[in-house]
């Protein structure tokens, strides 16, 4: 957490979220990653709540969050059983992923054992699951001794949440729900999703801060783009069956501010686009770059924000800057185009998402 000074709960306020979520109610928690809003996994009423909360239609899937278990020794731990409940098969390449990266943001699609419930797969015949890093996430699930469903705890379509605040302004007069206080989200955006349901190829559904490269550099195994999977005839069938990802709507981690991306040096462009003189336009710029001279522009109040140059920074302060912004009353939001360059895909993706559902009527746009 980089909030040090946030006090982190108390084991008896844990306990509470664990009997909350015993009893069939949501308790809304800290990752790594954003802030979750989550349920018992196997209760499909409580799975049900999850649905209604957020106004996310039944068919998207839910990921289940499990306990890693408290050992030191990474190597000792035995995802095998714990797995086991859930999966049908756990690949050998699966296995190395796991070993690497968990516990950490990064999400995994396998063939799901016949137990686990529907209302939590959208009926498919595959689940999601992740184990996050963040200690309060961790204690919660270790003392739950159960698999947790969490979507990001922000309403279907919008930003997610990356502290406590966020989340209670979220479901503010809406819900009356239980929020662990664990800082703001190192990671800030979502976990990695990558599909290992066909058995043959590991394919990338979500890109996040763990990039193909690093899980090549680390494991050896290679992960396809479902692009790349397309144009392989072999492997169209794994395409053709490729689940769906409700981040993968064209609309999606929205403001409500109508918000554009600037080709490098080509803010002043952007602006001349928007000519409305009472415009007051909030751009942000990279650390790494000198005074764009926005004074040259004569019609529209636009202020600066710095944001940085560095993809994880980026990531980490990239719901945050959107939710401030959004709240600060701008009639236009500018980012730049982020560069070329893997690292920065989880950023690029979430941004020109935002972008197509940015504005005040987004829920005109095709969300579904
Ligand atoms: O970082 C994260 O993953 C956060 C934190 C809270 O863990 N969770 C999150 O959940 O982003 P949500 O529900 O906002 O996004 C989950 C994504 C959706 O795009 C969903 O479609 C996809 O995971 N998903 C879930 N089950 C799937 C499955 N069986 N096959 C393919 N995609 C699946
Ligand atoms: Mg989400």
């Amino acid at each position: 957490m980089s909030a040090e000074s946030t006090p982190l709960q108390s084991s008896a306020v844990i306990n509470e979220a664990v009997q909350t979520l015993r009893d069939g109610g949501l308790v809304a928690f800290p990752t790594e990653t954003v802030y979750g809003l989550g349920a018992d996994a196997k209760n499909p009423k409580a799975i049900q709540k999850i649905f209604t909360a957020k106004g996310r239609p039944s068919s998207h899937p839910l990921i289940i969050h499990l306990a890693a278990p408290d050992i030191f020794d990474q190597a000792q731990i035995d995802w095998v059983m714990l797995l086991a409940p859930w999966v049908r098969d756990l690949s050998e390449e699966a296995l190395k992923l796991i070993n690497t990266f968990w516990p950490g943001p990064l999400t995994l699609v396998f063939q799901k054992d016949k137990s686990v419930l529907n209302e939590l797969t959208g009926g498919q015949d595959t689940v999601a699951i992740r184990a996050p890093a963040h200690p309060i996430a961790q204690e919660l699930l270790r003392k739950f001794k159960g698999g947790v469903v969490a979507p990001s705890a922000n309403r279907f379509g919008k930003v997610s949440p990356t502290s406590a605040a966020d989340v209670r302004s979220e479901f503010e007069g809406m819900l009356d729900l239980m929020v662990l206080e664990g800082g703001d989200c190192e990671v800030g955006i979502e976990s990695t999703i990558i599909d290992m349901s066909s058995g043959d190829k590991a394919v990338l559904l979500r890109p996040g801060v763990i990039t193909p490269s690093e899980i090549f550099a680390k494991t050896g195994v290679k992960v396809y783009s479902p692009r790349e999977i397309k144009d392989d005839p072999v492997s169209t069938k794994a395409a053709e069956g490729l689940p769906r990802v409700s981040g993968s709507l064209k609309a999606h981690y929205a403001p409500t501010t109508p918000l554009r991306l600037y080709a490098p040096g080509r803010v002043l462009d952007a602006l001349s686009e928007f000519p409305d003189i009472k415009s007051r336009v909030a751009v942000a710029v990279w650390d790494s770059e000198s005074s764009l001279v926005l004074e040259d522009h004569p019609s529209t109040d636009v202020e600066e924000v710095i944001v940085s140059s560095d993809s994880a920074t980026f990531a980490s302060k990239l719901y945050r800057s959107l939710r401030d912004l959004d709240r600060q009353g701008w009639d236009l939001i500018l980012f730049p185009e982020p560069p070329a360059g893997e690292e920065w895909d989880g950023v690029r993706d979430r941004l020109q998402r935002a972008c197509f559902g940015s504005g005040p009527s987004s829920s005109s746009h095709d969300i579904n």
